[in-house]
């Protein structure tokens, strides 16, 4: 049993990219959607450890807009297998009062994912326990398009001068804006990259590699990570 972090200088939000999927599947001979099956796994594991341990936001990327362009059976299994999770999982997340939020450009899913993760946000949207962030055909440089484009449509209407735009203007019209910045983001399966993930929002935040796969990325790894976060001091440019 991992012991829980000690409760000083929790982090409140952790992002991950959940990387390393489809290198855990080809290893052992399966297919790349049995990686996701088993990360799948672990994100539950991972929510039930960030609930217990009071981790007040947990976002995971779980589609890019880069994703679209693998394989159609790739795109089409990861649909299904995150539309099934909803729906499976609903009971876990009640009990859990797990509050659910979502990222990206939603209005690409296919009908049915979009309807049932409407649906499952609108059920589990009075919880008070961690809020479970899905980025979902998510690319941070989309984000600050869009939000450029509705900035620009303020600016047209009179609503807003160019003058008046500010840092805050920008953070007001991203997808989620009354969730803070992540303080801690991980990235499993060795990759130091960003991936256009959280692009403004992670200005400040604190990385933490792993080699494991996400599949193989256990309580025991997110408590390591933690660990690792509150021996740092955050200086914020300071
Ligand atoms: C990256 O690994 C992972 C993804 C593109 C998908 C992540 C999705 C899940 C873990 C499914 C669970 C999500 C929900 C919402 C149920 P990769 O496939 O790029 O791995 P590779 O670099 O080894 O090929």
């Amino acid at each position: 049993m991992t012991p829980p972090p000690a409760p000083e200088n929790l982090p409140a939000h952790i992002a991950v990219i959940m990387d390393g999927n489809g290198r855990w599947a080809t290893a052992r001979g399966l297919p790349r959607l049995a990686g996701h099956y088993r990360g799948a796994e672990n994100l539950r594991e991972m929510l039930t450890a960030c609930g217990e341990w009071g981790i007040r936001y947990l976002t995971v990327y779980a589609f890019s807009t880069e994703n679209w362009r693998r394989d159609r059976q790739e795109v089409d299994g990861l649909m299904t297998l995150m539309t099934d999770y909803l729906q499976s999982e609903i009971g876990n997340l009640q009990k859990n009062r797990v509050r659910l939020l979502a990222m990206g450009d939603l209005a690409r899913l296919p009908e049915n994912a979009r309807a049932t993760l409407s649906a499952t946000i609108d059920r589990l949207q009075y919880n008070d326990g961690c809020a479970l962030i899905l980025a979902l055909s998510y690319g941070g440089r989309d984000e600050i398009k869009r939000a450029a484009q509705k900035i620009a449509g303020e600016v047209a209407a009179g609503k807003l001068t160019a003058a008046d735009l500010t840092e805050a203007t920008i953070s007001r019209n991203l997808d989620l804006p009354d969730v803070p910045d992540p303080d801690l983001l991980i990235r499993t399966a060795g990759e130091k990259r960003l991936s256009n993930f959280l692009l403004w929002q992670a200005s400040y935040a604190e990385w933490y590699f792993t080699e494991a796969c996400f599949p193989d990325f256990s309580r025991a790894h997110l408590a390591a990570a933690i660990a690792d976060y509150q021996a740092r001091k955050r200086k914020f440019g300071g």
